[in-house]
């Protein structure tokens, strides 16, 4: 594959080195381009000589090849590591003033993105603000690791490591191949199909059809886990059980499937058609996944346990006891509302998934009502269904059988046969059947106006 590495100015740019050398041992045909601060960095000699091409920063330099058209037309992915702050503002606002914004600019090929800054350029409003919407244009933005910067700090904003960069990567070349084979053999017309590593192979002649085909599906599933230091995590004791369910009813409802998975404590039986897995950890990570993913798609269904909090600070080496016998206090801020955000996004943009689907566990308690609470939470969260489980010790977690109720928004209750709400008491494979069929119902409804 042709790939070409871009490199902007920041002190990561020496981690790329050992990301271009994995690249060619791979066999990739590598071209880098750095921009001309980043030699600062990382000298033109080391780039060449490890890709074995020339390279050039500027637009006028190889004028009579065209570089920055034909190096972005012959690639099949544009990766650029480190992605400093002042680059995605760049990229984000369509400037060329060196080869390699140019390159981005005048591509049609897969981008991504790898920004390492400081922390506080990481989260600086204007950064935020890029990243949302090189996101939804469709360019891959990773979420930088947690950890040592540069100087004495840590937090968000570190460079993922080379071998991390190369497996996102592998799996967006992997997608590459497979589309092309897939849109040749699909026989639903139209239909996008994206497997990558953790596909869960299917037999292609045995497609089901049903109310979901030719549409997108992305579910999430599983628990997140929320790093304190590097041996310990903030988590919770959601299994997975019930969104792999979900994943399996709308592909066997002939959707393109995309689970998106935290942490999940159960097996992913065989589905009828291929479908891609990712797995992740942590609910920013699933955040930059789902916002990924919902660009084209029809149903979004939340599942997934996200932790509500993190830590606000991620010690880089292991929290160990003191002499005074003090217990450390640990601070929690507050994780980005994924639902919610997509339902935002929908209405600002009048983009994303025509279905959005969440789920809420509840416990409730002698004086509150669960579907008192699950209706304030679908007004709250703007969703178009809302899956009331009821949860408590030795319920719903881990178990095979559920007990949930169907909420749906006033929008939505016009639409749907059902009267509201719809009560299921049995497997989680029912329980999922009967979501999958009421997203079904919802769409079918929309489009038919
Ligand atoms: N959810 C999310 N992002 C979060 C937290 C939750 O997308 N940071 C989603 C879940 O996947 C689920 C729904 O929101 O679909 C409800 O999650 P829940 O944690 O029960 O609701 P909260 O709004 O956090 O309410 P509370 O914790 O107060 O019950």
């Amino acid at each position: 594959m042709r790939i070409v590495l871009g490199v902007s100015a920041g002190i990561a740019a020496y981690k790329a080195v050992h990301l271009a050398r994995l690249l060619k041992e791979d066999g990739h045909h590598l071209e880098v381009i750095p921009t001309p601060a980043s030699l600062e960095f990382v000298g033109r000699a080391t780039w060449e000589a490890i890709s074995g091409r020339p390279v050039t920063t500027g637009v006028f330099e190889g004028v009579d090849e065209v570089r920055h058209v034909s190096l972005g037309q012959q690639a099949d992915l544009i990766v650029v590591a480190p992605a400093t702050a002042d680059l995605l503002a760049r990229v984000r606002a369509g400037m060329t003033d060196d080869l390699l914004t140019s390159t981005v600019l005048a591509s049609e090929a897969e981008k991504l993105l790898v920004p390492a800054m400081h922390t506080e350029m990481w989260q600086n409003p204007a950064t935020v603000e890029n990243v949302a919407t090189l996101r939804q244009r469709g360019i891959q933005v990773l979420e930088p690791a947690v950890g040592r910067l540069t100087g004495k700090d840590s937090g968000p904003g570190r460079m993922p490591e080379p071998e991390q960069i190369k497996s996102r990567i592998d799996q967006l070349l992997g997608d590459h191949d497979a589309a092309a084979t897939w849109h040749a053999r699909s026989p639903r017309s139209g239909a996008q199909y994206h497997p990558g590593p953790g596909t869960v192979a299917g037999d292609p002649d045995s497609v089901p059809h049903g109310p979901l085909t030719g549409r997108k599906v992305v579910v999430t599933a599983g628990g997140t886990r929320e790093p304190l230091d590097p041996v310990r995590y903030l988590g919770n004791r959601s299994s997975g059980k019930q969104g792999v369910a979900l994943a399996q009813a709308a592909a066997e409802a002939g959707a393109e499937v995309v689970l998106i998975t935290g942490i999940i404590d159960t097996q992913i039986p065989d589905m009828p058609v291929d479908m891609r897995r990712e797995g992740l950890e942590t609910a920013s990570q699933l955040q930059e996944a789902v916002t990924r993913e919902c660009q084209d798609a029809d149903v979004l269904i939340m599942a997934a346990a996200v932790a509500d909090f993190r830590p606000a600070s991620y010690a880089r080496t292991k929290i160990k006891k003191t002499e005074d016998g003090e217990s450390p206090v640990i601070a929690l801020e507050r994780n980005p509302d994924i639902l919610a955000g997509t339902v935002r996004r929908r209405s600002g943009t009048g983009t994303g998934p025509a279905v959005i689907v969440g789920f809420a566990a509840e416990t409730g308690d002698d004086s509150t009502d669960p579907l008192k609470l699950a209706e304030q939470k679908l007004a709250r969260k703007g969703c178009d269904l809302l899956v009331l489980n009821r949860v408590g010790e030795n319920l719903v977690f881990g178990q095979d059988t559920t007990e949930i109720w169907i909420l749906a928004s006033e929008q939505s209750q016009q639409k749907l046969a059902d009267e509201d709400p719809v009560h299921i008491k049995g497997s989680k494979v029912d329980a999922a059947g009967a979501v999958v069929d009421h997203a079904a119902q919802l769409l079918s409804a929309d489009s038919q106006r």
